[in-house]
């Protein structure tokens, strides 16, 4: 192959790889001038004291504190008596960026009642497009992993239901991880939302959840072992996604679920 020549397979590899890194977009619903954004980057965030100024009058021209929005994230979170008030509470929810570039809220999917909450980390594309959480290829594995245990999303039945959310309701840019500051945010209203379903037990899917929950990070150290998390028993598993890239740790998940099972039972 000629270095201006590339033939349809790894044309279709290139492709395939930008998608993965979240570049899913050629054109934009509405236009960017980058370069009037790169000018805005400049610029100071707060306006600059003159130099002779005095501390009182350099404190004067500093911009106001802005609200707290992890104080306004909990005083949210604790008004909500429903999973519906918590809903539109979070949605409401201003002070997260992600929130701007996202085409939906996703907040949940399931049965409320279940017995088992999955708890994943944000909206990936179709998650985004379809406003409900883990419908994308990882999520269709998760469905296949937890049928295998006779659990389910679509059952009407707490005792064989699955109830699923996300750390980050808003879909991340080029899927990357929420930080630790989107994190904190979105921290007062998941622990709302363990609090109104109260699930038997908890499944934190991957590292985000885990930083969140445990303020801990290092799923193939922490998976398989039951720890708490909001007062419940959790169990931290790897994560579909990273199930799909390394086919060989689904007999380490197989092990997971066989625990959840048996905890299930021993819960009863
Ligand atoms: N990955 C997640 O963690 N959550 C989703 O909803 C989809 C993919």
């Amino acid at each position: 192959m000629s270095a201006d020549h590339i033939d349809h397979e790894a044309a279709l590899a290139a492709l395939m790889w930008l998608v993965e890194l979240g570049a899913d977009e050629p054109i934009a619903e509405a236009p960017v001038n980058r370069y009037a954004l790169a000018t805005e980057a400049a610029k100071p965030a707060t306006a600059a004291a003159p130099r002779e100024a005095s501390p009182a009058a350099a404190s004067a021209v500093r911009a106001p504190a802005g609200p707290d929005p992890v104080a306004e994230a909990e005083a949210m979170a604790a008004r909500a008596q429903s999973l519906e008030a918590l809903a539109e509470a979070q949605a409401a929810f201003e002070h997260c960026d992600l929130k701007k570039g996202a085409r939906n809220f996703v907040f949940s999917d399931g049965n409320h009642k279940a017995r088992v909450m999955i708890i994943g980390e944000a909206p990936g594309r179709e998650e985004d497009l379809e406003g409900r959480p883990f419908v994308g290829r990882a999520g269709q594995l998760l469905d296949r992993m937890f049928a295998a245990i006779g659990l389910s999303r679509g059952s009407p039945d707490a005792e064989s239901a699955l109830y699923i959310t996300n750390v980050m309701p808003w879909r991340p840019p080029q899927n990357r991880e929420p930080d630790a500051s989107e994190i904190s945010m979105m921290l007062p209203f998941l622990r709302r939302h363990v609090e109104l379903a109260d699930p038997d037990v908890i499944v934190l899917m991957g590292n985000t959840p885990c930083a969140a929950a445990l303020g801990k990070r290092g799923i193939l150290r922490l998976r398989g072992n039951w720890t708490e998390a909001f007062g419940k028993p959790a169990l931290p598993m790897t994560h579909p996604a990273y199930l799909l890239r390394n086919p060989a740790a689904k007999r380490e998940a197989w092990s997971d679920l066989l625990e959840l099972k048996a905890k299930l039972k021993e819960l009863e």
